[in-house]
């Protein structure tokens, strides 16, 4: 089976339900507070590993029970865990999650043990990302290990999507050769350095990192859809209309799902049209993986 090798955060998601969310200097009342398993790479692991997927999780925990607690929710939904690591004395990474009665969030998080995933620890692993059939990272772990991570496989030939989220600028040369670019609206606008006001700005902007070398960019819009680029042009796949309760982690349910349809169809649209209805499932219900759905609940 094709393997999905993702590098990325896990982390704790203390999670508030709120009205609205609070203005700097305000202070609202929540409710519902939840502990629950988040992180962008932890999160994308589970929802490619849910819908099919063959795939290994390499990220940092700390050794606290938040990291225990992290990595038994990444076993429960068939990830290996098996490159996990363990920083001794160190707190797992954590993420204050609100999210209002619109479906929206804010989120601020603490790195903790992801920050300690280091390049040296990619090294070591450059047979295992030999071996994959997709790599996937985002932007939550420290920026030299990523950087690693895909130095490694494109010296090696292996499909890289790179989701830059949360969004940083990040030099030309990281983009050469991505097979998939898979960027929100925001993280299109600082990676491209352009403003996205308008519907055609997602082509320019996305036109211009096509330039610097992405085979394929993706643009997540959530209820607006997705906009796929790439040679042949422009295709925008309309959203499944549902009513969102909570949008924490649909776009790493988008990511894993797409990578698990990928890596068996070889089919973008397909792929892309899978994993827009594991999104919309997800926003359904509260919670990054609690959300996610198995293959069953697509049928
Ligand atoms: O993308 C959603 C995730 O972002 C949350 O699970 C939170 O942990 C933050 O990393």
């Amino acid at each position: 089976m094709a393997k999905i090798l993702i590098i990325g955060s896990a982390n704790a998601d203390l999670m508030l339900a709120v009205p609205v969310l609070p203005k700097p200097g305000e202070t609202v009342r929540g409710r519902d507070f939840v502990v629950a398993p988040g992180g962008k790479g932890a999160n994308q692991a589970v929802a490619a590993a849910r819908l099919g997927g063959e795939v290994s999780f390499v990220g940092c925990i700390g050794d606290d029970a938040f990291g225990s607690s992290l990595r038994g929710a990444l076993s429960d939904s068939g990830v290996d865990v098996s490159h996990l690591q363990v920083a001794a004395g160190v707190a797992s990474g954590i993420a204050m999650v609100m999210t209002e009665a619109s479906g929206e969030n804010s989120i601020a998080i603490s790195g903790g043990a992801n920050d300690r995933l280091m390049p040296e620890d990619i090294d070591v692993l450059a047979a295992l990302i030999g071996q994959a059939s997709l790599l996937i990272c985002q932007f939550e772990s420290p920026m030299a290990t990523v950087e690693r991570a895909l130095e490694l496989a494109r010296s090696r030939g292996v499909p890289v999507l790179l989701n830059p989220a949360p969004a940083r600028p990040i030099a030309d040369s990281w983009l050469d050769g991505l097979r998939f670019l898979v960027p929100n609206r925001h993280e299109l606008a600082t990676l491209s350095g352009l403003a996205i006001n308008h519907p055609g700005d997602i082509e320019v902007a996305a036109r211009q990192l096509l330039a610097s070398g992405v085979q394929t960019v993706i643009v997540t819009l959530g209820r607006d859809g997705v906009a796929h680029i790439d040679s042949a042009g422009i295709t925008i796949h309309p959203a499944p209309v549902v009513d969102a309760v909570d949008t924490t982690g649909a776009g790493d349910t988008f990511v894993g799902a797409f990578a698990a349809h990928w890596c068996r169809s070889a089919d973008t649209d397909a792929a892309i049209a899978f994993a827009q209805r594991a999104a919309a499932f997800s926003v359904t219900s509260r919670g990054a993986q609690a959300s996610m759905p198995w293959l069953a609940d697509l049928d």
